[in-house]
């Protein structure tokens, strides 16, 4: 028979174990590993984006906002999130329900390559690299002229990057111009 501290101390032990199963578990499930952008490549991002209130920000696997809610506080841009995984959506709802400048933001739970990028004047990615290859060819068949996209850590295989932020591991594209003309994989193969 377990006494009162005992059953206190198994509770915590099996809501820790939860928590760490569910966080191996949705990175099977969902494909969706999870790494948050360090606050200063984040802010390097908008800022590379050159984003303004006129914007239309797409952050494609959204996690729980580092991008979002700055994009909307500091640039009071336009931004729609989208994010796979249903943990994550439910933070970033209630950030948006409870924030200043939420209802500059919206957040869609489903496949980031269900989304029509059309829109979209900025595109901000920190996607694996696997990701990112799939991704090139439906960002070259919906984005709008002059849109830019800035990404953490993996470049956009095959495309021109514009600038390369070294510090913050920061690339930053504008379409159609990062369309390399030899075709040839700058910035990563
Ligand atoms: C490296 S994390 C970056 C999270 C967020 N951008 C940030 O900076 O905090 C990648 C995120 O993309 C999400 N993701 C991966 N593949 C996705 C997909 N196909 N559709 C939507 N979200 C996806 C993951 O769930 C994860 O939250």
């Amino acid at each position: 028979m377990l006494a009162g501290g005992d059953l206190d101390l198994a509770f915590a032990l099996a809501a820790v174990a939860g928590a760490l199963a569910y966080f191996v578990f949705a990175s099977f499930l969902f494909g969706a590993g999870y790494q948050p952008t360090p606050p200063g490549a984040a802010l390097a991002m908008l800022r590379y984006a050159e984003l303004s209130p006129r914007d239309t920000l797409y952050d494609l696997g959204a996690g729980t906002g580092a991008l979002v809610f700055r994009a909307a506080r500091i640039y009071r841009a336009r931004v729609l999130g989208v994010e796979v995984e249903p943990l994550r959506v439910v933070v970033l709802r209630l950030r948006a329900r409870l924030g200043r400048f939420g209802d500059r933001v919206t957040i869609r739970w489903g496949n980031l390559f269900d989304l029509d990028f059309s829109e979209a004047t900025v595109v901000a990615t920190f996607l694996w690299p696997g990701a990112m290859l799939r991704l090139r060819p439906k960002l070259e068949a919906e984005l709008p002229a002059g849109a830019r996209v800035v990404s953490h850590c993996h470049p956009i295989p095959g495309w021109r990057a514009e600038a390369h932020d070294t510090a913050h591991d920061v690339y930053l594209y504008r379409w159609p111009d990062a369309r390399s003309p030899t075709g040839a994989a700058t910035g990563g193969a």
